[in-house]
């Protein structure tokens, strides 16, 4: 088997802030597969954006990597030099951002915008080269080539996503990471791009991070889930065993959250509590205070995420014994 795309390793991420330290991400190892689509799930403050800003060294101010590795193709994303990542992005690994209709900058046209991108990276381009690019590569997104002479606000708000999503893959990227790629979206909109994603995926032979608190998304996209709980992966397997055999309370809650995943696209809230505080988080499992199967262990001691199968890992005492 070919080495992995990415073989993230015990990741730890922090936010020192005024009161203390936000344990943002915590102990992340996964690894993800030339041409798999990954699905990053768990409630909002989870860690599911520090994690996907942290594979391009993007991280907020005041974030930080503490800890671990991120090795794209085996070279290391921690610990890489300014000129290296700022050739990567875009090119190797390309993000589409959580809000991505504020963007595009509303003074371009997009037949620049998609020049610019491009120049960064191939400074001889010419605008007539780079507008044939873009248009074959709106074409992929069903979006007629004459809208590269129109700009932002003259567009519908999933057009405008897919033009992100244009800008984000014409540089031939085999890595796509995409933060909540659908929040602004409606309903209908949000299933045409599903398939849009899917199509994408074999076309230009995509590898896919797709983050997310709609479990309906993300259970016809991808391959895998990771499912994540203040800061840290709770259980990671394929999208049939996360749903068909959840193993750990958190995912047995997410999924009762949701009674049909095909028809409720609506996110997490309803399961009862709240996340855990990642400044102060509770001693042993981070999930102990809502677990409804907690035990003593669950509050004094961490579990390890440890490998229940082949190719299933679960943090939890129950299996952790
Ligand atoms: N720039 C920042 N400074 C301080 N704390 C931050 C910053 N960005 C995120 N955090 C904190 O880090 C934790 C993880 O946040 P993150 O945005 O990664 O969560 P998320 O899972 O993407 O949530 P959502 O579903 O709401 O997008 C949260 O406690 C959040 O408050
Ligand atoms: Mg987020």
């Amino acid at each position: 088997m070919d080495k992995p795309i990415l073989d993230v390793r015990n990741l730890s991420i922090d936010y020192p802030i005024s009161i203390g330290t936000v344990e943002a991400v915590r102990d992340v190892s996964f690894t993800l597969e030339k041409g798999e689509a990954l699905g990053l799930v768990g409630e909002s403050g989870c860690g599911k954006s520090t994690l996907g800003l942290a594979f391009l060294q993007l991280l907020r101010a005041p974030g930080r990597i503490i800890d671990g590795q991120i090795l794209y193709h085996g070279n290391d994303i921690v610990t890489m030099k300014n000129d290296a990542l700022m050739k990567m992005r875009g090119r190797n690994i390309a993000m589409v951002f959580q809000n991505p209709l504020t963007s595009l900058d509303p003074l371009y046209s997009i037949e620049d915008q998609f020049y610019e991108t491009m120049k960064q990276h191939e400074p001889k381009i010419t605008k007539a080269e780079a507008a044939e690019k873009a248009g074959k590569v709106l074409e992929d997104l069903s979006i007629d080539k004459k809208r590269l002479y129109e700009y932002p606000h003259q567009l519908s708000g999933g057009m405008r996503q897919r033009i992100m999503i244009g800008l984000g893959l014409i540089l031939n990227p085999d890595l796509l990471i995409a933060d909540e790629p659908t929040t602004s979206l409606d309903v209908i909109v949000e299933a045409g791009f599903i398939d849009l994603l899917a199509k994408l995926r074999r076309e230009y032979n995509l590898s896919i991070i797709l983050i997310s608190h709609n479990l309906g998304l993300v259970a016809e996209m991808v391959d895998r889930i990771a499912v994540m709980y203040g800061g840290k992966i709770m259980e990671l397997g394929t999208a049939e065993d996360i749903f068909g055999k959840p193993l750990h309370p958190y995912t047995e809650g997410l999924i009762g959250c949701v009674p049909n995943i095909k028809l409720d696209q609506k996110s997490l809230v309803s399961m009862p509590g709240s996340p855990p505080d990642l400044v102060n988080p509770p001693k042993g499992c981070r999930f102990s205070p809502r677990c409804p199967k907690c035990m003593d262990i669950c509050r004094e001691k961490e579990p390890e995420l440890k490998t229940k199968e082949k190719g299933r890992q679960v943090s939890c005492w129950l299996y952790n014994k």
